[in-house]
């Protein structure tokens, strides 16, 4: 049985396929279009999923949107009548989102094909059970707590469910405009993060905050018996586009948030790149405290409720991997399970085996225990690629390549790590990375000026074979898609200088040989070479969304100040190098 499922007209459209239960090729259109985060039709992705599985669009059986437009519409006209300045905007969304319900049209368009002949049922899930079903029903668990957040989607910010075999039941839905994610939102948008997508680096400025300005930032959001909710006064109001707006061209952008009391209280907010002050690092800080505070009372809440270990988590919140990595001390759960794309790009799959488990009532179920759903390209194409290009080049049997890549890390050198299939989610877990030695003190400033451009406070990640974690890492829960964050551990901080954030801690990526022996293998390479089993991991593009195919990944290499490029069997180097490049690090065996 073949189920397509579609995230679209919604940030970080998507298609996920789904093969008897499995799900076997995912990908956000972004990968394929170039557009970061583009919100519109994801007509490349869903060839891309049929080609992957050697289909066409007249054998899909059912079709999957993670969207409904009639959930909670109660609520939505409710909120639209109390706000009649918004009314027609809202009866042009509602107007759009009916175009967006042709789904037989719009993929038939798309593909070229006759909508006649399409065969499918189309299903259309509400927002937040797509979420929580893209996280539970790729978890091994029988049974599970479900919680979902974000900034909002089919009118509702906050889901927390019951989990129970093939079913999802919703328990509790927190209604906008009152919403954890535009809680997040609104104070990056002051403090100069205007961008949809911005959220995820201010957590990394956190740390560098005091907490002077708690206080002022709890009265925000408050906790309640029944969820939580915002002081209205220092938001605009979000109206009907639910503060977020996918342009024509499929851009997504974010409407300003704050309001003028949020001036009153802290001053001018801070204009995008200009230099970030005390102020803005100290609002950052209390923003991921209080945003903390809340989702752990949520949490709390919900064990109440469904009282076992195991919680499945979902939504663009769920990135928030500082949170994720603190709820073993602060809650009852003792198990999470986040899918890689936790995000809206996460959609696709939560839709398509939501309607094979729910629906359908299908019982086979398939752990989803690794993130590589995407494309992978043929020795012959990379080396075509590398041919175009015009650059030199070396095949390498797979030992060999190891230990040269292990060595180039280990000598202070950047390397650009291109194997497989790409990854599914905005993380870059060694099949699309750019790998390099994380015991290095100028190694983050070096992966800054020659290649990343990123700000100067976030943190670069490290990868670690998995049964080094708990002597690295002061918590031993696995973190397979690099969304926990643990403290490392004190005697280990100065092997991890490169990765160890200003709070002493990472956010790490636990590698098993069973997930990708490749990468497994690299890392343990580097690791008999230093006596570290760990490597720095960032994800392989400059400002642009994560590389897709060998040119693209060429591409970057050769426009940015990459010195070797590890691609298939393949190996490309950069000559000579420069003095900046010279390891300054002592091995932990000498
Ligand atoms: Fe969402």
């Amino acid at each position: 049985m073949l189920i397509l499922g579609l995230n679209m007209f919604h940030a970080d459209a998507s298609a996920a396929i789904v093969l008897d239960g499995e799900v076997k090729f995912a990908i956000a259109e972004e990968r394929l279009n170039r557009h970061k985060h583009f919100g519109g039709f994801p007509a490349l992705a869903i060839q891309a999923c049929l080609d992957a599985v050697g289909a066409k669009i007249s054998d899909v059986e059912h079709v999957a949107v993670g969207q409904d437009r009639d959930a909670n519409l109660a609520k939505k006209v409710q909120y639209a009548l109390a706000n009649p300045a918004k009314i027609l905007n809202f009866i042009r969304l509602r107007q759009r989102k009916e175009a967006m319900r042709d789904v037989r049209s719009l993929i038939a368009e798309a593909l070229h094909v006759d909508s006649g002949s399409l065969q499918f049922r189309e299903h259309h899930l509400e927002h937040h059970i797509a979420h929580i079903a893209s996280a539970y029903y790729c978890s091994p668990w029988e049974k599970a707590a479900g919680f979902s957040y974000d900034g909002s989607g089919d009118f509702v910010s906050t889901m927390t469910a019951r989990c129970e075999g093939n079913d999802i039941q919703a328990l509790d839905r927190v209604f906008l405009p009152h919403s954890l994610g535009s809680f997040y939102t609104m104070i990056c948008e002051f403090i100069g993060y205007t961008k949809y997508g911005d959220e995820g680096k201010v957590m990394g400025l956190a740390p560098y905050g005091e907490p002077t300005y708690c206080g002022e930032i709890d009265n925000i959001v408050s906790p309640r018996r029944d969820g939580f909710q915002l002081d209205l006064s220092y938001f605009k109001p979000l109206g009907s586009n639910q503060g977020m707006q996918v342009l024509s061209d499929g851009t997504v952008r974010l409407a300003r948030h704050f309001s003028g009391r949020m001036e009153k209280l802290f001053g001018q907010p801070r204009k995008p790149h200009s230099e970030i002050t005390k102020r803005d690092m100290d609002l950052a800080y209390a923003m991921q405290h209080r945003f903390e505070q809340i989702v752990f009372h949520l949490l709390n809440r919900l064990y109440a409720h469904v009282p076992v270990d195991h919680l499945a988590i979902a939504g663009g919140c769920a990135l928030n991997s500082v949170a994720n990595g603190k709820l073993f001390d602060m809650t009852p759960f003792r198990r999470t399970y986040i899918q890689p794309a936790a995000g809206d790009e996460g959609l696709a799959i939560g839709a398509a085996l939501h309607t094979y488990h729910s629906v359908l009532k299908q019982t086979r179920r398939h752990e989803l225990n690794n993130a590589y759903l995407g494309p992978e390209f043929s020795d012959s194409r990379i080396q075509r690629a590398l041919e175009s290009a015009g650059l030199e080049y070396r095949p390498m049997e797979r030992s060999a390549l190891l230990v040269t890549v292990a060595e180039q890390i280990a000598a202070g050198n950047v390397v650009g790590w291109f194997q497989g299939r790409m990854e599914w989610g905005p993380r870059a877990l060694g099949n699309r990375s750019i790998v390099a030695h994380p015991g290095l003190p100028n190694m983050k400033d070096i992966l800054n000026a020659r290649i990343k451009h990123r700000e100067w406070f976030r943190p670069f990640a490290p990868s670690i074979m998995a049964e080094y974690q708990n002597e690295y890492f002061e918590h031993d829960h696995p973190s397979p898609f690099m969304l926990h964050v643990y403290k490392i551990r004190p005697e280990k901080r100065q092997a991890l200088c490169a990765v160890n954030h200003v709070d002493d801690t990472g956010r790490l990526q636990t590698v098993t040989r069973e997930e990708n022996p490749l990468y497994y293998d690299l890392i343990s390479a580097f690791h008999r070479k230093t006596g570290i089993p760990v490597i720095l991991n960032t994800s392989f593009n400059e400002n642009e969304p994560i590389v897709c195919t060998p040119e693209e990944a060429i591409d970057c290499f050769q426009r940015t100040r990459m010195d070797v490029l590890a691609i298939g069997p393949f190996v490309a180097q950069k000559q000579p190098l420069a003095p900046e490049k010279m390891p300054e690090f002592k091995s932990e065996r000498v």
